[in-house]
């Protein structure tokens, strides 16, 4: 039998995270023109022969969205039209995931347009990480993996020290998420009952659950012009909380976020670098932790036809 090639190839959304899961896996990132025409459009060229290969194309949808979307469709295309056995997306950070279903009129679904769009591209398989919605996964008609950073924010959890801990979901939709944190350190639950108002406004209606003089982390999968986040741990002190931490596992910190965070009542806000921080966005207050020793493990059981559920035992 011919074993097939593990290949890596980034695009721009996230290099330092490609780069860092080959170094965990050994190898080179496949080299590639990933640029743009005059006019716009983006150009892509592999730079390197890749026929017959297992070929992993890391790139996150994050900001500018729209940009790195187009990458990933165009990288898919000219893998397989350069004879990729087998194209695996890697999407740290799946953007376009919160218009995930039609709750009001005249509205689309825009998870399930980019994962056709992905689809017909060709890839033949997505790894991903701490979706929106669990049900996005099932916008896909291909195999898709989908990794938690849970691990990873809980280990540096725990090097925190919090005292009394209680885990609190930013809104009622995340309550799975928390309670995935709360049973890995044994910590209460929390819910905070918050309303959209517009795309960058949020209103806490409600805290449900004992915080008063107890430490709160909240969780959530992201955190984009940080109102949610600091809304949430505003009410959460108003109502007794004495620290308030969050972890969320997509920073896009877009718009005035980091001003928000800066000025907020929260003590820290721990990311994953699912999404590019570039240097003038790190503060004191924003911690940055890597999962690029998750994606590499899932990238090399994928690889090897291993399951890769055991990833998420603790
Ligand atoms: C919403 O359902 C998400 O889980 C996040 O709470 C939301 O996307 C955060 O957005 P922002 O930081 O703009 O409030």
């Amino acid at each position: 039998m011919i074993e097939r090639k593990l290949m890596l190839v980034s695009g721009n959304a996230n290099r330092p995270l490609a780069a860092a899961i080959a170094k965990k896996l050994g190898i080179e990132l496949i080299p590639a023109t990933v640029g743009e025409f005059a006019d716009g459009e983006t150009q892509v060229k592999i730079d390197q022969d890749i026929r017959g290969g297992d070929v992993f194309v890391i790139q996150s949808t994050s900001p500018p969205v729209n940009q790195n979307l187009m990458e990933l469709l165009i990288m898919i295309d000219a893998l397989k039209r350069a004879s990729a056995e087998r194209i695996t997306a890697v999407i740290p950070y799946f953007g376009y995931s919160r218009q995930d279903r039609k709750d009001q009129p005249r509205v689309p679904i825009t998870a399930k347009l980019a994962a056709n769009l992905i689809t017909t591209a060709r890839a033949d398989r997505v790894l991903t990480l701490d979706l929106h919605a669990h049900q996005i996964q099932g916008f896909f008609d291909i195999p898709l993996d989908h990794l938690y950073a849970v691990n990873q924010l809980v280990t540096y959890l725990k090097r925190r020290h919090l005292r009394n801990p209680v885990i609190a979901s930013a809104d009622v939709g995340g309550v799975k998420m928390a309670r995935r944190f709360a049973a890995y350190i044994g910590a209460d639950l929390a819910v905070v009952d918050k309303r959209r108002i517009d795309s960058r406004q949020t209103e806490v209606m409600n805290i449900l659950g004992e915080v008063a003089g107890r430490d709160v982390l909240i969780v959530d999968d992201i955190c984009a012009t940080g109102g949610s986040l600091v809304e949430a741990a505003a009410a959460l002190r108003k109502v007794g909380a004495r620290k308030v931490y969050a972890a969320v596992s997509h920073g896009l910190l877009v718009d005035d976020a980091l001003t928000k965070i800066e000025s907020s009542v929260l003590e820290e806000l721990w990311i994953t670098d699912s999404v590019f921080l570039p240097k003038s966005k790190r503060t004191p207050k924003i911690k940055v932790i890597s999962i690029a020793q998750l994606l590499a493990e899932a990238v090399k059981r994928i690889h090897h036809d291993r399951s890769i559920s055991a990833l998420f035992k603790h």
